[in-house]
């Protein structure tokens, strides 16, 4: 399954997640609904700090040039089965920010049929990231949760993260 996801443990540490999560809980109100390339909707709702700094600190911990943000989906909520945009975001690392049961997973499909099953399906834990691939058709239904992750994006692409990541730090 790594070339749609792989889970890792120790990436940000407790504290630097308590620290995300109140960064996260001043940004009520603050998500934008993201618009694609083609000027849609996706389900997906984003706040990407205008100035990084506030997050360099964890955009550090890589050698790679990144950037971050915060995503957000509310209960019930629908991402429909997408692509991501190019946009500097071949693979992404997510960090849910909230320790809740049942974190809605992401699907990933080989089709856009929307009867075609997953191939793949990514389940997150509270506590370990997990690089996802952006470039795959993936899609996500909420549960009764609000559901939000940090991310910190990559040019590069999954499998050669996982190289890098996998010398680093303990699969999950
Ligand atoms: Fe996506």
């Amino acid at each position: 399954m790594d070339k749609y996801f792989k889970s890792y443990r120790g990436i940000f540490s407790d504290q630097e997640i308590a620290e995300l999560r109140e960064m996260c809980d001043n940004l009520t109100g603050k998500h934008i609904s993201y618009i694609t390339d083609k000027g849609n909707t996706d389900g997906n709702y984003i706040y990407v700090p205008e100035d990084q700094s506030i997050i360099q600190k964890y955009l550090d911990k890589f050698e790679q040039k990144t950037w971050g943000m915060f995503m957000y989906h509310p209960p019930y909520g629908k991402v429909i089965r997408h692509v991501d945009d190019a946009k500097s975001r071949d693979c992404c690392l997510l960090t849910p920010l909230y320790d809740v049961k049942n974190i809605a997973p992401c699907y990933f499909y080989d089709t856009y049929d929307e009867t075609s099953l997953p191939v793949a399906t990514c389940y997150y834990e509270y506590g370990k990231s997990t690089l996802i691939n952006t470039q795959e058709i993936h899609n996500l239904e909420n549960n009764e949760n609000e559901r939000h992750t940090f991310q910190v994006c990559f040019t590069e692409p999954i499998l050669e993260m996982h190289r890098i990541f996998e010398k680093k730090y303990e699969v999950a």
